[in-house]
């Protein structure tokens, strides 16, 4: 079977951190010592993709940049033999075959997810949003493909959030199914607010769409924000009553936000606590920290 193809949109104007992110994506933001958009990278290769296209906007160059090689920075850490150092180098340039394509005017998410036609072709594929991070120890886009697979629907990432947070994402009405943990999607709202919202299962940034999602966002008409919404396209496949729909898989994982400034801290604070290198040095001074708050 041929192998699954990523898209990750980085266009956004990543408002929220100006001036971090005036000269440079906050998709290149570091989450310890690796830009964001690496996890992401890694996360699809882990999934066993291993062609990735990112929808890029202005100031691109640093995600390109980023994963290609640097010749002179290799040779000189080999020179100093810091092999470990060299290693996690060589690591960003080696990853999978990455691909830009420009979104031109940011006109939304569906917008950016529709440059991909040309490059993803009449294939399904993954779609992987930037400002979540999901852990690698909780793989969940193995189990979406793996849903993709068997029942040919349009899978989506949900969980659980506070009702009062639901606000800030799709928001999804589903159905039980026999399987555990997946769901039928009867219907998508975007960002409704909180009384107006179907339940508290909020979309999360993993998608496994099939091609004909680029057929309904080629007429999908401005939404939310005045922006075209995947959400909405993806409503107009949960409301088909002749094809397998849209599934939802309820993930119970460990999620990091990275498009907060304060979840983006916690992200942070979180992967660096739990890392083998870090954690000794950093927890015992949380611990302090945290008293003296
Ligand atoms: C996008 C989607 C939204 C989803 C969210 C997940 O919104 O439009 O449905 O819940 O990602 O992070 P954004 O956060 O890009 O505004």
């Amino acid at each position: 079977m041929k192998k699954m193809k990523a898209v990750i949109p980085a266009a956004g104007l990543g408002t929220r951190f100006l001036p971090a992110t005036k000269a440079m994506p906050k998709e290149m933001l570091p989450v310890v010592d690796k830009p964001a958009i690496q996890y992401v990278v890694e996360e699809a290769v882990s999934a066993d993709i291993d062609d990735i296209l990112v929808i890029i906007g202005r100031n691109k160059n640093a995600i390109s940049d980023h994963f290609d090689s640097v010749p002179e920075l290799e040779v000189r850490l080999q020179q100093k033999g810091d092999h470990g150092r060299l290693e996690r180098v060589m690591k960003s340039s080696d990853l999978a075959d990455i691909h830009f394509v420009r979104q031109g005017e940011p006109k939304g998410l569906g917008h950016a997810v529709l440059r991909a036609r040309t490059h993803v072709g009449d294939s399904s594929f993954a779609v992987l949003l930037g400002d979540d991070l999901i852990d690698e120890r909780d793989p969940l886009l193995v189990d979406m493909i793996a849903a993709h697979e068997r029942t040919g629907a349009a899978v989506i990432a949900l969980m659980e959030v506070d009702p009062s947070q639901i606000h800030m994402y799709g928001a999804a009405a589903v159905d039980e199914t026999d399987t555990d943990g997946v769901v039928k999607v009867t219907g998508l709202v975007e960002k409704p607010a909180a009384e107006d919202a179907p339940s508290n299962l909020a979309v999360i940034g993993r998608y496994v769409l099939p091609a004909k999602v680029f057929e309904i966002l080629e007429r999908t008409e401005p939404g939310k924000g005045g922006e075209i919404q995947l959400t909405d396209a993806l409503q107009e496949l949960a409301a088909e009553t002749d094809g397998p729909g849209v599934v939802g898989v309820v993930f119970g994982g460990r999620r990091y936000d990275t498009g907060d400034r304060v979840d983006y801290i916690k992200a942070i604070v979180q992967l660096a606590a739990d890392r083998e290198d870090l954690g000794p040095g950093l927890r015992p001074w949380l611990k302090e920290f945290a008293e003296r708050l």
